[in-house]
């Protein structure tokens, strides 16, 4: 092979082996094969992960930090192994920079109350964008409330694109935070976050990425993005609820006090004074989401094995596909075309309401989210009430988007 043969093979799987390595891809719902494109909501768990919490549970379960025993070093073992392979999956420089939180919404919280509230003054300015999810506008906005930090919003193009130019012009000297999705849960669409990150430094800002739907898609470097802060859940990367990911920066990170107080997050506690543990553990107060962080830790193994970018080439490839078969239906309207876009497809119909739609094909089978998306401002932004939501997952193929086509032929037929 020569290296120009080399660069031009994109890398793929079996799809139909990975398949079956997901045990709900093969029941039904309805009577009808389950076709499942609600991965965005949340991922199917595979095989692996599945054994992984079992396994936990059945042979190595007790309480971690604490146990002068066997299970209990295995335990605690197998949590920080998976910090670990948190912090070589995001390419962190250190374990000490990965915080174990519930979900990534709890990972905005802890720095809007820590960092927000240590550091953050009346008049200061926290810009987000028009595409954000709930998650990362309201505890801005009980930060604005509290403190008197005044809450920027970035517009979104009638695609769904931040329009860099205005992002631009909102940027200033009392920027001290920028907090954006690096891809869209409604409309898929990714944010050039290199590019904004770069912005926000310039004008000495710091920059949290949400990143609960790249994470599952793009590839992610920390280090090279140089974003100060990341997040994500374990729940839409194949693995369990209850476990999220805080990355930050370890000199900001120590330079934060803690969000919540109790067990595990102390150096010592007299009545008269407490004293913090070192990172990563001064924030994570309480018995952590143990067997939940070993199942993440499968989870991204699992993600690991097949590769990012198969995995994105393959979403890619079926993305395309059910642009071109969807397109074809009269009165389909597609919520975000982006020319960057990752995985999601949104659209209205103007014959149905997503409601109906949605509960309607899930009588044949098929599985995928209707509503604002926790994304009310996107909705008025893009002048629907809400949206259907098809997404993709690894796991995905061209039957599930022929299915869905079926079965919005069939909301067609019926509504005439
Ligand atoms: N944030 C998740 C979604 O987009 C729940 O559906």
């Amino acid at each position: 092979m020569t290296s120009q043969d080399a660069t031009d093979v994109v890398p793929s799987y079996d799809v139909d082996a990975v398949r079956s390595d997901f045990p709900i891809l093969s029941t039904t719902m309805h009577d009808k094969p389950l076709v499942f494109l609600d991965s965005a909501a949340s991922a199917q768990k595979p095989r692996q992960v599945i054994d992984a919490v079992s396994s936990a549970y059945e042979s190595e379960y007790a309480n971690v930090h604490r146990g002068l025993y066997k299970i209990s070093e295995t335990a605690t073992a197998n949590y920080e192994g998976t910090r670990e392979t948190i912090r070589k999956y995001i390419n962190a420089e250190r374990t000490s920079e990965i915080i174990f939180t519930r979900n990534a919404t709890e990972s905005i919280n802890l720095v809007a109350y820590s960092f927000g509230r240590e550091f953050l003054e009346e008049g200061d300015e926290v810009v987000i964008t028009e595409l954000e999810h709930h998650a990362n506008i309201v505890p801005w906005q009980i930060l604005r409330d509290e403190k008197g930090v005044v809450l920027r919003v970035a517009p979104v193009n009638d695609d769904g694109e931040l329009i860099m130019s205005d992002f631009e012009e909102i940027l200033g000297p009392n920027t001290k935070l920028v907090t954006v999705s690096h891809m869209s849960n409604v409309m898929g669409t990714v944010l050039p976050v290199e590019e904004l990150i770069q912005r926000a430094h310039a004008v000495g800002a710091k920059v949290l990425l949400h990143g609960c739907q790249s994470v599952t898609h793009i590839p992610v470097d920390v280090q090279a993005l140089g974003c100060d802060f990341y997040v994500f859940s374990g729940h839409k990367l194949y693995g369990p609820s209850g476990i999220g990911v805080l990355y930050g920066r370890e000199e900001l990170l120590d330079s934060m006090p803690p969000f919540m107080g109790g067990g595990d997050m102390i150096s010592s506690v007299t009545f008269a004074k407490s004293t913090w543990a070192n990172l990563p553990h001064k924030f994570e107060a309480g018995t952590p989401a143990i067997v939940q962080a070993i199942g993440l830790g499968a989870a991204i193994d699992y993600v690991t094995d097949l590769g990012l970018e198969a995995i994105g080439a393959h979403e890619a490839e079926l993305l395309n596909y059910a642009t071109q078969k969807l397109s074809s239906f009269d009165g389909l309207k597609i919520i975000g075309t982006a020319p960057n876009k990752a995985s999601v497809l949104s659209f209205t119909l103007d014959f149905a309401h997503p409601h109906d739609i949605a509960t309607i094909i899930d009588r044949a089978g098929v599985a995928v989210r209707a509503g604002h998306h926790c994304a009310q401002p996107l909705m008025d932004r893009m002048d629907v009430p809400a949206t259907v939501r098809a997404s993709i997952g690894l796991y995905n193929n061209r039957s599930d988007i022929d299915a869905l086509a079926a079965a919005l032929a069939d909301v067609q037929e019926l509504f005439g």
